[in-house]
């Protein structure tokens, strides 16, 4: 099971302290959200398995974190000044503004039944494009439009890895192939953010780009595409949810020779099934696009040089062959937010128990839990429980994310934990302390099993890593 809807989502990450909607007590701001100490833990933890999984275990890709607001340079050299904009149309008759590519899937404020653009009252004006960077101007300049301040927040965290690439290769010594990742905050004035966390305007991204020989980016994209619905799998999401979209030759980018689009089910409640998936990552071979685009040599038919700003040349010296070339790239780009919200509503289950009622259950592989153990005193009135069961969470918690939690009875505190996805609890009750032994209690399964303490940490630790 996975959860029905977006919306059942919303309301356990509100009601349990996930995501709340940002700047609330003062009316919210669009598609602004807040991560609370549950979500900012569920985060932390996909971004830690990305980075472990990619950075660490491969061993063939570097790290980096390049600044938010960089040289306007980069941006018009990357292409998005000119051509990082959506087509936006107004309605003269409901005065809604909208993607003129996305018409489809909003519906006219004034005739609920119609999609945008389709109604009798509808009146659309021609489309005129709308940038999506923000923009900002840089120092104590005179007036707000001085064009030799402006600068932009970052649309993407990839452009900070093309412009470092002669740095990471020069210090890390590398030869090709190898990859260079980040993860980081990115901002896009989007025309219609919505669906709670899926498009917003404020986001985070994983980025990676793979540097390679332009004959080897072929079969290493493929790699990549597979590779990464692997990792999907790793982080608990079920193949059924999962899709891939092979874009076609009018939606690729200008750049790009092949994108491939790992969909996730994140509309499960729409009838026409292919309108239930949309985009979770883009995995694009964008050729040598970027390394040229940004280095200072390219000329164009003219003899003229392409980029009069840039002192570098983003080429690479091939020992073996004694051939400078630029470098191809293969980019899997994934979107922190829209990871979490599939994670959240892959995991999300419900069980009746014996009373007929219906608890929530959020089934999220260990290492994606933001709490791996509760430990529960049966009674909070018998100091020596508590004691105990204290004791017992400041010897678990240098290995494993452990809380206590005392403010209910038993069931109630059991609910709680499998509605946040704490795989194990740990109770102390009135026999502990005779038998040092403690009740461990599964959140999937809800079977019980005595444990002595001497070995608890051990237990925990070997079931957390199945
Ligand atoms: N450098 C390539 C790039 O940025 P993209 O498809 O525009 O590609 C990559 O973005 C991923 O970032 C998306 O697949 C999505 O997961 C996430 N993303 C993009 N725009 C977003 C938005 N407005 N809100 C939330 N996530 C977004």
């Amino acid at each position: 099971m996975s959860a029905p809807n977006i919306e059942t989502i919303v309301s356990l990450a509100k009601r349990r302290g996930f995501v709340f909607p940002a700047s609330e007590i003062y009316g919210g701001l669009g598609s602004s959200w807040d991560y609370g100490s549950l979500g900012v833990e569920l985060a932390n933890n996909i971004k830690k398995s990305w980075w472990r999984w990619l950075v660490h275990e491969r061993d063939d890709i570097e790290g980096l974190d390049s600044s938010i607001i960089q040289n306007r340079q980069v941006w018009k050299y990357s292409g998005h000044e000119t051509t990082f904009s959506d087509p936006l149309v107004d309605c003269r008759a409901c005065k809604g503004r909208f993607r003129l590519d996305k018409l489809q899937d909003v519906s006219c404020p004034k005739e609920q039944s119609a999609n945008a653009g389709s109604g009798k009252e509808c009146d659309l004006t021609e489309a005129r494009e709308f940038n999506l960077m923000f923009r900002t101007t840089v120092g104590a300049v005179s007036a707000e439009d001085d064009e030799s301040a402006l600068a932009y927040l970052r649309p993407e965290t990839a452009q900070g890895l093309f412009i470092n690439f002669a740095n990471v290769l020069n210090t890390s010594r590398r030869k090709l192939p190898f990859g260079i990742a980040q993860i980081g905050k990115a901002f896009r004035n989007e025309v219609t953010p919505g669906n709670f966390i899926f498009r917003t305007r404020e986001f985070e991204q994983m980025e990676m780009e793979y540097f390679c020989r332009p004959e080897d980016a072929p079969h290493i994209h493929q790699e990549f595409i597979d590779a990464f619905q692997e990792w999907f799998y790793s982080l608990g999401i079920s193949a059924e949810n999962l899709k891939l979209y092979e874009q076609t030759k009018e939606e690729l980018a200008h750049y790009a020779e092949r994108t491939v689009d790992i969909l996730y089910r994140f509309f499960p409640e729409r009838d026409d099934e292919e309108k239930q998936f949309d985009e979770l990552m883009g995995i694009a071979n964008r050729k040598d696009f970027d390394l040229k685009a940004h280095s200072k040599k390219p000329e164009d038919r003219e003899g003229k040089r392409i980029n009069t700003d840039s002192n570098e040349d983003l080429s690479y010296f091939d020992e073996a062959t004694k051939q400078r070339f630029y470098p191809y790239v293969i980019e899997p780009a994934v979107g922190v937010n829209r990871t979490l919200l599939a994670v959240l509503m892959d995991a999300y289950t419900e069980k009746t128990n014996d009373k007929n009622e219906t608890r929530v259950i959020l089934k999220l592989k260990p290492e994606l839990a933001p709490i791996k153990v509760a430990v529960l005193p049966l009674a909070k009135n018998k100091p020596e429980i508590v004691s105990m069961a204290k004791d017992l969470k400041r010897q678990l918690l240098p290995a494993m994310r452990t809380v206590y939690d005392d403010t209910g009875g038993i069931g109630k505190l059991y609910a709680r934990q499998d509605e946040i996805g704490t795989p194990f609890c740990v109770t102390v009750d009135h026999e502990s302390l005779e038998d040092n032994a403690v009740t461990v209690r599964n959140r999937d399964t809800w079977e019980q099993e005595r444990i002595n303490v001497s070995e608890l940490k051990n237990y925990l630790r070997g079931r957390l890593e199945k």
